[in-house]
């Protein structure tokens, strides 16, 4: 007689072995395309198979994002282009995952849109048995179900999603967000701020295959505090010593309380890329206040010089919104006056839209006309990319270190990667090159054209691994 624990541990197995295949799509930030890498590896650990297609699947799940409008039209949209596969197979389950589930949750079902669950970005360890109650559930027609607890400590320590494109990873180091800036509703939808065990972020880099670089991901990285007293730069000290991984980048710090002991080890060590993506939001200072930014206009402007005077040559990125609660036209002008200022290379910008449950849906009015904030948003892009061209072109005839990536985006004969200072720079492969030979190493590039997007640039030599 074989042993019952022995039989029915098989008996699992096999259960396990034979479950359907997922389809798993991700929209927004880079935080959610890492979750979707949490949600791939315990879903695959329970022996259901990812598959690309949506046609094969029998699960197809949307990790979505709130931060926006936009972005929730966008999932909507799929949502309903999904919905001709359930009526193609009644046994198809759909899962909303993310931001926007835990924005909607259960407000989800009465839309009309074929959707079996909803599932908060705290509640991933529990989406096997989702899927397992949502298939019976609708054996009988029994309506969806939610899971939207936000959790003051779950961080996922022990999964390595894996998140690697080319020779690059995402690495997150915190989730949440105690900020609470008024038009945000990142800390309704991913819960309070918690940061990670340093020891299994060094573990997850370490484990990385042929990775050469990571970005650390946080909503507020500066933020980051293990027991008290172990913070963002702690961190950062102790990947370069524990691993050897070429670069690290992070995204993002938030401009109220960045720390010096960060700008000068960025400064001295060479594998710390020298980059910064430093939010503005607006040029004005009443609408930084409005914002609950926690910083002036003049505040913004003189850390934007200490990082220059540690650091001349830093990348500087921002993001920056149109049209908030009471934007005046002055106010308006005092954002481009900033963009001027400081010359960022790159910003991602947008239109104000008003979120559920922040505090400026609360108390403030959305007062500023649509076509006044988008009119003033294609002032600023125009602005922006005025400057990116301007700043790429005066780096023409230098030489850049670049990591490449892989293959340029628009052709097999070129290859593409990026400076320390995160531009992204193409250039054709030499004869006898091998891609693959290239891809996660550090080449010298010369550059000779630009737009106001990218570098194109010649190989000089391939080069050694930063040591
Ligand atoms: N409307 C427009 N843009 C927003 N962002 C966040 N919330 C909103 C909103 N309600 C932008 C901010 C943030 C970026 C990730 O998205 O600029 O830094
Ligand atoms: Fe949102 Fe502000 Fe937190 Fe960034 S820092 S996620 S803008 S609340």
């Amino acid at each position: 007689m074989r042993n019952e624990a022995v039989v029915k541990d098989e008996v699992k197995a096999k259960v396990k072995a034979t479950r359907g295949k997922f389809h798993l799509e991700s929209y927004g930030c880079q935080m959610n395309l890492y979750d979707s890498g949490l949600v791939a590896s315990i879903l695959k650990n329970e022996g259901y198979q990812p598959t690309d297609s949506v046609e094969e699947a029998e699960i197809l799940l949307l990790n979505t994002c709130s931060i926006r409008e936009k972005a929730y039209e966008r999932v909507y949209g799929r949502i309903e282009s999904l919905a001709h596969l359930r009526r193609k197979n009644p046994h198809t389950i759909i899962g909303v995952l993310g931001c926007m589930a835990q924005s909607l949750g259960k407000e989800f079902f009465s839309s009309g849109l074929p959707i079996d669950f909803t599932a908060g970005p705290d509640n991933y360890r529990l989406l096997p048995d989702l899927i397992e109650s949502a298939s019976s559930n609708r054996e009988q027609s029994q309506t969806g179900l939610s899971l939207l607890h936000l959790s003051r400590s779950e961080t996922y320590d022990e999964l390595r999603p894996s998140v690697v494109t080319g020779c690059t990873s995402f690495v997150t180091i915190m989730r949440g967000c105690d900020n609470f800036c008024s038009f945000c509703v990142v800390p309704y939808t991913r819960g309070r701020e918690r940061s990670r065990s340093p020891y299994s972020i060094v573990d997850e880099i370490s484990s990385l295959p042929n990775v050469s670089e990571v970005t650390l991901l946080g909503q507020n990285v500066n933020s980051y505090c293990w027991k008290e007293n172990f913070h963002f730069h702690d961190l950062v000290e102790l990947i370069l010593k524990e691993t050897d991984i070429q670069r690290i980048r992070f995204t993002s710090p938030h401009p109220k309380d960045f720390p010096e002991e960060l700008l000068d080890l960025m400064a001295r060590e060479k594998r710390f890329c020298k980059q910064i993506h430093l939010p503005l939001q607006s040029g004005s200072s009443s609408v930084l206040r409005r914002m609950k930014r926690g910083y002036t206009q003049e505040e913004y402007l003189s850390l934007v010089e200490l990082i220059r005077s540690k650091m001349p040559f830093v990348g500087l990125s921002s993001d920056i919104i149109t049209g908030f609660c009471g934007e005046t036209e002055e106010d308006f002008q005092d954002t481009l006056s900033v963009v001027e200022q400081v010359g960022f290379d790159t910003a991602y910008m947008f239109r104000y839209s008003e979120r559920k449950n922040t505090s400026a849906a609360k108390y403030l009015k959305d007062d500023v006309p649509e076509d006044v904030k988008l009119i003033r948003l294609q002032q600023l892009i125009q602005e922006q990319q005025k400057m990116s061209a301007l700043k790429n072109r005066l780096v023409k005839g230098k030489k850049f270190e670049v990591l490449v990536e892989g293959y340029s985006r628009r052709s097999q004969s070129s290859m593409t990667g990026r400076t320390d200072s995160g531009k992204t720079v193409v250039f054709p492969l030499e004869e006898g090159h091998q891609p693959e030979d290239l891809t996660g190493k550090l080449v010298q590039v010369e550059i000779e054209g630009s737009t106001s997007a990218t570098l194109h640039g010649r190989e000089l030599t391939t080069c050694l691994k930063i040591t």
